[in-house]
């Protein structure tokens, strides 16, 4: 299977080195076009054996799966220039936003499939989800899956959902960052040296979800058996609920889920 990114920044090439160094394609079945000679360069940096050029038309042409990852004001002006995407080919968008509904009347194909990854893609624990167009085969939603699979996790959804994809996940390890940060501080408040602090920050998150991901518990069973009686831990959650935490981070991935809905709406 040849593919072809349109667009080859950071996304891009988190999707091409995952995929090759899964497996999944060799890297001279890759071809990436971009305007910018940077992002070119340090495309075929990253995925040595990949090749790059400035013409859409003719990295488009070339490939069975075509993976648009331009920036979402970009994705008409590259539709106007490509034209009709033939039905022979599958269309990957990871443009925020950018509808099924958009992508299928600026391409004119309904084998089109709308994802919305994260940055941990770039370090390959990304989480996705994704939606499929009318047309989308069987076949090309396995294609799909192992393609979001070389760089994380990823499930189908209804297109609606995706703004609550948005706002967990997209919008999420923002959200973690100053969490990582905060807790550092407190680290920092308490006498310990900031790269020290940080350093003990990061990998607690990293440990504690790996923690719920490796046991399957829920995560309240997990907190509870380190909450002994009279406790420290059980001092520092009373500060956090007293802080309403937990309410406060909900409300967090429900504004960033209207937010996204509304720049949908908003580009109607
Ligand atoms: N980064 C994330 O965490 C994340 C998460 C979810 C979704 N996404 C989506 O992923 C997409 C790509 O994001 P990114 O972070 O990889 O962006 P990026 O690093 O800016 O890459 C986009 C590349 O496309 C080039 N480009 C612009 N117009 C073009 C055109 N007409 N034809 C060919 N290439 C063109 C850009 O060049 P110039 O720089 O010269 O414009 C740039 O090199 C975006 O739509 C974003 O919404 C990103």
């Amino acid at each position: 299977m040849r593919i072809g990114f349109i667009g080859a920044g950071q996304m891009a090439r988190a999707f091409a080195s995952g995929m090759v160094n899964q497996g999944l394609v060799a890297a001279s079945d890759l071809a990436a076009a971009d305007c910018s000679q940077a992002a070119r360069d340090l495309f075929e940096q990253g995925v040595p054996g990949a090749t790059t050029q400035d013409d859409n038309q003719a990295v488009a042409a070339n490939a069975d799966l075509v993976l648009l990852a331009v920036k979402p004001h970009h994705v008409p002006l590259v539709a106007t220039a490509l034209g009709k995407l033939s039905d022979e080919k599958l269309l990957i968008s990871i443009a925020a936003g950018v509808t099924l509904e958009q992508l299928s009347d600026w391409f004119s194909t309904d084998r089109v499939v709308r994802v919305m990854p994260n940055t941990p893609c770039l370090v390959g624990v990304g989480a996705s989800g994704y939606c499929c167009g009318p047309s989308v085969t069987d076949k090309d939603r396995d294609e799909v899956r192992r393609l979001l699979e070389s760089v994380g996790i990823c499930f189908e959804l209804a297109e609606p959902l995706l703004d609550a994809v948005t706002g967990l996940s997209g919008s999420g390890p923002a959200f973690v960052y100053k969490f990582i940060e905060s807790l550092s501080d407190g680290g920092v408040r308490m006498g310990l040296p900031r790269d020290i602090a940080l350093q003990l920050a990061a990998q607690t998150v990293s440990g504690a979800a790996e923690m719920v991901k490796a046991s399957g518990d829920h995560p309240a069973v997990l907190k509870d058996r380190v909450t002994s009686p009279g406790g420290t831990t059980i001092a520092g959650i009373d500060a956090l609920e007293q802080g309403a935490f937990r309410g406060t981070v909900i409300q967090a991935v429900k504004v960033a889920a209207e937010r996204s809905r509304e720049l949908g709406q908003s580009e109607d």
